[in-house]
């Protein structure tokens, strides 16, 4: 691709693009300074090699006369064409599919009293992050929009090292014990024989799985609710899932939850435009993310904290350590401790977003880690396959993963080594080196571990409450909304549909009933089945070889009915404020109101929402008056589905245009079917599903029904107004029983 043409930049800026005019004061990111000796534009530079010498011929490769062999010699073509054959290296494992960003963090007061952690003492300091999002079990290219759980994983560049919190965006996982990973991610990924079906796990090995294991019922309800198909990656919550500890200066030390809560509120879509917008959009969350911060919408979330003292790890009737339970916020409040802004996007996606290695055993003093099983297990993990991926030993000096700390150690050589290590000795104890590098007191911020009590027998047995599978699946069901029971109910339905063995499908239908009865019994109506089929005991059939499956069996805990539902557990209680980076298209032909269209412009920009005009053909709009209007997208390239509203102003010619045009009409009834917000001025209200012209816009502006917002062709600033509410809220849930009957 032909590179633009730039005006000359000043030497020690060469890498300025559009990118850094966004940066919004980060001159003062430690972390992106010192990734710029790293940055490279070519701009108003000479081709060369990598040996740096010039290039003058970059179209022919040497030959032996015009029409004769090429020759070994030609050592520009053997350079280009060996560093190409060696540009790809293995895709993540798992969570290959991602976007990330840089950032920074700030605390609001110093948490002294919890840890020591220099970072989150000082309200004044900006900690530099570099975040990424993913998905778990889609490749590299697949989908945004997989139903799957989003991995949330900040890198915190501290002045004390890399500290780094690998979470997801929902706060409980499939499994209690690390053994059982590798089978989980088996089951989930596409089958080994055809490789079939990509990014989903609407198939047979993953249920087949999952039917046999009554531990992941609470990750489940999760996955299959709407948390799974976010609206965008700014607006999902983050956990870090497993209990953690702080440790504070006197060495007290506390167990934590840690929580990431969007600013923009919790929200999804619907499972129906999740399928389309893989096929209209697949990069839309990557893509959501990247137009808001170049916009300058920065992406906020606050940080929250659960903590808990050492005296009360067994006041619960669920253990701390196990990963697939949460810690209800009415039982321990969530205290929000500071605030993540998300303000630059990464300059090159490889470089930063592909080579960036996270590690949950990347913490710094202050932070320490509890018994959880899966941790334990994780802290092995990370390191190990990133040195598969990123090929050696010395990928903590790529820079994206460098510290702002320094670093010293007597670690050595390895493919790839960037250090020059001056120093002969490279061991300790030493005097050649005069014992250096030199070991941190505690005082100094040496790393302690937290001096936790152990010595019980060697066994590979479960806590006792580890057993109880079902309670905090059924609290979340309970704690849904109808809406998004329903909707669970219809992932169920769509999941299980998919499978080609019925006695999976049986199975995991009875395996619901333990969760709620209704529950299966609505699944069980969608699949055809008369009644809910019997699971037979003992349901976990993922017992040791020798052992009792009476030990096995799923218990509830007798306490857990105190707590009946939980209101953070449902996004019908989110943030539902504000209209800030929605997506509003404005429908439109040739003859369309070009007033009407100034006007809700300048409204939905002066609420932070984005406005872009939609037509049957790109260019330009005649609008009346003969004014000219420019079309940001045309039919064919969008679909309702990648917009949170629809706006259609009068205009008798560019209404009767889009009413013949089965592709307007699609796109309005779509949006209305999505419970989405819509409005509609002068004849524009002609397009309104059930509302088809016959009644004429209302006499003022009237909520026709929720969501729907309609006005004359002089009402538009109030309709304006009414839109961004209806916005603001979402979506119009209300709706969506009468919009299954319109055809979308
Ligand atoms: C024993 C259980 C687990 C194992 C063995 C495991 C292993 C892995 C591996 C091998 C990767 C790829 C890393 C890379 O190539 O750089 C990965 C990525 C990731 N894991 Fe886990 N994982 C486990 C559980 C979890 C859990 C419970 C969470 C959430 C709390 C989680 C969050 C993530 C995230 C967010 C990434 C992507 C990091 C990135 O953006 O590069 N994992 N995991």
């Amino acid at each position: 691709m032909a590179t633009k043409r730039r005006a000359k930049q000043p030497k020690r800026d060469k890498t300025t693009d559009d990118n850094s005019t966004h940066t919004n004061g980060n001159t003062t990111n430690d972390k992106l300074e010192a990734l710029q000796p790293f940055r490279e534009s070519g701009m108003d530079e000479t081709l060369t090699t990598n040996q740096g010498t010039r290039i003058n011929d970059d179209q022919n490769s040497l030959k032996a006369g015009a029409r004769g062999p090429s020759l070994l010699e030609d050592f520009i073509l053997r350079e280009k064409i060996t560093h190409f054959d060696h540009e790809r290296i293995p895709e993540r494992v798992v969570h290959a599919r991602g976007a990330a960003a840089h950032g920074h963090f700030r605390v609001y007061e110093p948490l002294s009293r919890l840890t020591r952690a220099k970072f989150l003492q000082d309200p004044a300091a900006k900690t530099p992050v570099f975040v990424r999002f993913s998905t778990v079990a889609g490749s590299r290219g697949s989908s945004d929009l997989a139903r799957d759980v989003r991995g949330f994983a900040v890198k915190f560049y501290t002045e004390e090292g890399n500290f780094d919190l690998v979470g997801n965006n929902i706060p409980v996982f499939f499994i209690q014990d690390a053994v059982k990973f590798p089978d989980l991610i088996h089951a989930v990924k596409p089958e080994p024989h055809h490789e079939i079906p990509q990014a989903a796990s609407a198939h047979d090995t993953f249920w087949d799985f999952i039917s046999l294991m009554p531990e992941s019922m609470h990750m489940i309800m999760w996955v299959m609710s709407d948390r799974a198909i976010p609206r965008s990656l700014r607006m999902m919550e983050g956990f870090g899932v497993h209990t953690f500890r702080l440790v504070n200066e006197r060495d007290e030390s506390r167990f934590v939850k840690f929580h990431w809560k969007p600013l923009l509120g919790v929200h999804s879509v619907l499972w129906d435009e999740a399928l389309k917008i893989s096929g209209k959009d697949p990069d839309f969350h990557r893509r959501d993310l990247w137009e808001a911060i170049a916009s300058g919408a920065y992406a906020e979330w606050e940080l929250g904290l659960q903590v808990i003292e050492e005296k009360d790890e067994h006041a619960f009737d669920f253990d701390l350590l196990d990963p697939t339970k949460i810690v209800p916020e009415e039982l321990v409040p969530v205290q929000r401790v500071g605030r993540l802004t998300l303000d630059r996007n990464p300059d090159n996606f490889f470089a930063e977003t592909e080579q960036v290695a996270f590690h949950p055993g990347h913490v710094v003093p202050g932070i320490d880690f509890t018994d959880d099983p899966l941790l334990q297990g994780r802290l092995f993990s990370y390191t190990d396959t990133q040195l598969t991926r990123l090929g050696g030993p010395n990928f903590h000096e790529i820079p994206i993963n460098r510290p702002v700390a320094p670093v010293h150690n007597n670690q050595r050589d390895g493919l790839m080594r960037q250090t020059i290590s001056t120093s002969h000795a490279s061991y300790a104890p030493n005097t050649l080196g005069g014992g250096c590098p030199f070991q941190a007191g505690a005082r100094m911020g040496g790393f302690v571990s937290y001096p936790e009590r152990t010595g019980d027998a060697k066994t590979r047995r479960r806590g006792e409450k580890f057993f109880d599978h079902f309670s905090q699946a059924t609290l979340f069901w309970n704690s849904q909304s109808e809406t998004e029971k329903h909707h669970i109910v219809h992932a169920l339905r769509f999941e299980l549909g998919k499978l080609e063995t019925g006695a999976i499908r049986e199975r995991m239908v009875g395996m619901l009933a333990n969760v709620d009865r209704t529950l299966a019994e609505q699944v069980a109506e969608g699949l055809g089945l008369p009644a809910i089929p019997a699971v037979e005991p003992p349901l976990n059939r993922s017992i040791p070889a020798d052992g009792r499956p009476e030990d096995f069996e799923p218990r509830r805990a007798k306490s857990t009915s105190a707590l009946e539902r939980s209101a953070a557990l449902s996004m019908a209680n989110t943030v539902k404020d504000t209209a800030k980076t929605r997506k509003v298209a404005i429908l439109a032909a040739d003859g369309v109101d070009a007033a009407a269209i100034e006007t809700m412009k300048t409204a939905l920009t002066a609420a932070g929402a984005v406005a872009k005009v939609v037509a049957p053909h790109g260019g330009t709009l005649s609008g009346t008056r003969g004014v000219k209007i420019a079309v940001d997208f045309s039919l064919l390239t969008v679909g309702s589905v990648l917009f949170d509203a629809v706006f259609v102003p009068g205009g008798v010619q560019s209404v009767k245009t889009l009413k013949a045009d089965a592709m307007a009409v699609l796109f309005v009834n779509e949006a209305y079917k999505h419970c989405k917000a819509l409005a509609a001025t002068g004849e524009g209200i002609a397009l309104l599903p059930h509302h088809n012209g016959a009644r004429g816009a209302p006499a003022t502006v009237e909520e026709i029904e929720e969501g729907v917002v309609g006005g004359g062709d002089g009402d538009v600033s109030s309709v304006a107004t009414a839109l961004l509410k209806a916005i603001a809220r979402h979506r119009a849930w209300s709706r969506e029983e009468k919009g299954q009957h319109v055809p979308a």
